[in-house]
């Protein structure tokens, strides 16, 4: 089981779990400095657990970011029957004796990685994932897909109910690119009969990454990387022992905190290719980078310019920078327009960014930044992962005190941000509401 409450290890941060009623208290205006290192990534660390379900056995994850979202994934499993450890940043879990094929609604509402649990069984019982604060997220590609390769799934109250079919190899073409439900069919693929080609497939890291360990597990995947899958169905998959990759959108926010800040510091960590996008938009904004993987550094200006900016999948700007890429045009010299074509309505940040002093006008899935030269310290709140990190920049440069509340949010998606910030000199205090 992984601890609700564990001890900090020598050397290393941990982050405690946040309650609802933990809030950030940020006192803005101080420079950063030094160096930050980047953990390992949430959205190639879901993923890679559901995927222990496909080869009974010990699984050993290294590199494992402690998070409210792999807690809740590992209850998840545990649910199911696994048994999960972590120490020292190593979470194993031993799948030996899954059994159950019913995952509760009270989890996996809070989740929706836990769809991923599909790919394993044939006949399951998986609560539908509800929508999030930016609006309805389908999974009608993971239906699709998965009945595609002969598996016979229905909705029946809430409810994705499956009964228990060998799936077979098919041809799956993405009407859009997505992630979660590339990474569903990858992970099915691997033990389906024969071969299936997946076609418009998403190409993030995480993919990738996910990929990779598949294929040291005994998968047979061809064309990782590209748009075009090939997976030929294997009888058995050997237990995956991995590093999880850096998590890009961390490395991509520290960035961010460099620029708004004015700052210069090194990450620890980061591949550079991994976001490339954003150090593009932060150059544009008048920073200096200097990418070395696994090190990258960054010299903000004394005021970033504005930029323009359209979310797409990768190598595109990734939509969970957009937020973030907000505050930092909030306090850009000039006017910026940020439209996300990935989720349209992905702009909870906008009100309570405007309750820091931004000005910011939304027209659909567009917003119009017009930078102004300070912020104003407020008590904000909290509405989704990205959106709590937009809210801790745009604090680092207000004036005076800045309270973000429902800070669970971001404790969701960031290990251990606070300490990190405070370390790198920032005055963050985590408080009780
Ligand atoms: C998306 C992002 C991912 C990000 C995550 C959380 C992309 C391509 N994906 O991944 O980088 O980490 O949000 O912020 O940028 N869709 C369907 N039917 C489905 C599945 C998705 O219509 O069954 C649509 C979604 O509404 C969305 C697009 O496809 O417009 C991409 O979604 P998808 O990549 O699946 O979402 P996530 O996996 O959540």
């Amino acid at each position: 089981m992984i601890p609700d409450a564990p001890a900090a290890e020598a050397g290393t941060l941990t982050a405690a779990p946040s309650t609802p009623m933990d809030a950030l208290v940020i006192r803005g205006g101080r420079k950063l400095s030094g160096r930050a290192e980047i953990s390992g990534a949430k959205n190639a660390a879901l993923p890679v657990m559901a995927a222990t379900l496909l080869a009974p056995g010990v699984h050993t994850l290294h590199n494992f970011p402690l998070l409210s979202d792999t807690r809740t994934m590992a209850r998840v499993l545990e649910q199911l029957g696994a048994r999960v450890e972590f120490r020292d940043r190593v979470c194993r879990i031993d799948t030996s004796n899954v059994d159950s094929v019913e995952a509760p609604y009270d989890l996996v509402r809070t989740m929706r990685a836990s769809i991923y649990l599909l790919a394993r069984f044939g006949a399951a019982r998986v609560s539908l994932p509800g929508g999030c604060a930016w609006g309805p997220r389908p999974v009608n590609l993971h239906i699709e897909g998965l009945q595609a390769m002969g598996a016979s799934l229905e909705i029946d109250h809430g409810y994705i109910v499956g009964s228990d079919v060998k799936l077979h190899g098919a041809t799956f073409d993405f009407e859009i690119v997505s992630v979660g439900a590339t990474a569903q069919l990858m992970m099915a693929a691997t033990l389906a009969e024969g071969t299936t080609v997946l076609e418009n497939v998403a190409i993030e890291p995480d993919i990738t990454a996910l990929g990779d360990v598949l294929i040291r597990c005994g998968a047979r995947i061809e064309g990782l990387g590209t748009r075009r899958l090939a997976i030929h169905g294997v009888r058995q998959l050997k237990p995956i022992d991995t590093h999880i990759i850096p998590d890009r959108i961390e490395a991509a926010t520290f960035l961010a905190a460099a620029a708004i800040t004015g700052s210069g510091i090194a990450l620890q960590r980061c591949e550079a290719g991994d976001v490339a996008a954003v150090m593009h938009k932060l150059e544009e904004t008048g920073c200096q980078i200097l990418p070395d993987s696994p090190r990258v550094t960054i010299a903000g200006p004394v005021r970033p310019g504005a930029v323009n900016i359209k979310t797409a999948p990768f190598p595109g700007f990734p939509t969970d920078m957009q937020a973030q890429m907000m505050a930092v045009c909030a306090i850009a010299e000039g006017t910026s327009v940020i439209t996300d074509t990935i989720y349209v309505d992905r702009f909870t940040h906008v009100p309570e960014l405007v309750r820091l002093g931004a000005d910011i006008r939304l027209e659909q899935n567009t917003a119009i930044v017009k930078g102004v030269p300070r912020l104003q310290g407020a008590p904000v709140m909290a509405t989704d992962i990205r959106a709590s990190a937009a809210l801790v920049l745009a604090a680092l440069v207000a004036d005076g005190e800045t309270r973000i509340s429902r800070i669970y949010h971001l404790d969701r998606g960031y290990e251990a941000l606070d300490e990190k910030l405070s370390k790198l000199g920032a005055d963050v205090q985590r408080v009780q509401e």
